[in-house]
C-alpha cells in the first residue's frame, strides 16, 4: 500500500512538472513568430532589445499598433520620419486608441533608426 502511494505521488509529480513545461512554452512572447524577412533588420534587433515587441508585432495588432500599420498611416505623411522618432522617445497617446505608450528607453539616433525601418514597412 505505501509502494502504490509513493508511485501515485511521483506520478502526480511529473504530471505537474510536464505541465508546468508547457506552461513556458506558451508564455513565450510573439517574437518567435515574427518572419524572417524582418527579423535580420538592424532596426528590428534594436526593437527586440529594447523590449518594443512585448507591445507590438510586426504584423499583427498587439498592445499597441502593429508596424505595418503604422507605416501605413504615416508612410505618405510629411514630417513621419520626425514625429515618429519624436513618439517613441517621448511616448505616445490617444492616436490609436486608450492605451498610451509611455516613452521609451531609447537614443535619438535609435529611435529614427526604427522609425525610418517602420517607414519602409507596408
Ligand atoms: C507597454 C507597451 C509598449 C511598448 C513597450 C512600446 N510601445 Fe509603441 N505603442 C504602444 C501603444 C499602446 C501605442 C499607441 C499609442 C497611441 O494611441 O498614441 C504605441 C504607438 C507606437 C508608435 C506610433 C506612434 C504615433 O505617433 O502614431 C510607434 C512608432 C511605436 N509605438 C514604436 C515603439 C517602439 C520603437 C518601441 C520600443 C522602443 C515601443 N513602441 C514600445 C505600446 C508600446
Amino acid at each position: 500500500m505505501r509502494n502504490t502511494m509513493l508511485i501515485l505521488l511521483i506520478i502526480s509529480a511529473m504530471v505537474v512538472a510536464s505541465c508546468e513545461a508547457k506552461k513556458k512554452d506558451a508564455a513565450k512572447t510573439g517574437e518567435e513568430k515574427i518572419p524572417e524577412k524582418y527579423r535580420k533588420a538592424e532596426a528590428f534587433k534594436i526593437a527586440d532589445k529594447k523590449g518594443c515587441l512585448a507591445c507590438h508585432d510586426v504584423e499583427k495588432r498587439r498592445v499597441g499598433p502593429s508596424f505595418v500599420d503604422i507605416a501605413k498611416r504615416y508612410s505618405q505623411k510629411g514630417g513621419a520620419l520626425e514625429e515618429l522618432t519624436v513618439s517613441i522617445i517621448k511616448g505616445s497617446m490617444g492616436k490609436w486608441g486608450s492605451i498610451p505608450m509611455t516613452p521609451q528607453p531609447v537614443t535619438e539616433e535609435e529611435a529614427r533608426k526604427i522609425s525610418e525601418w517602420i517607414l519602409k514597412l507596408k
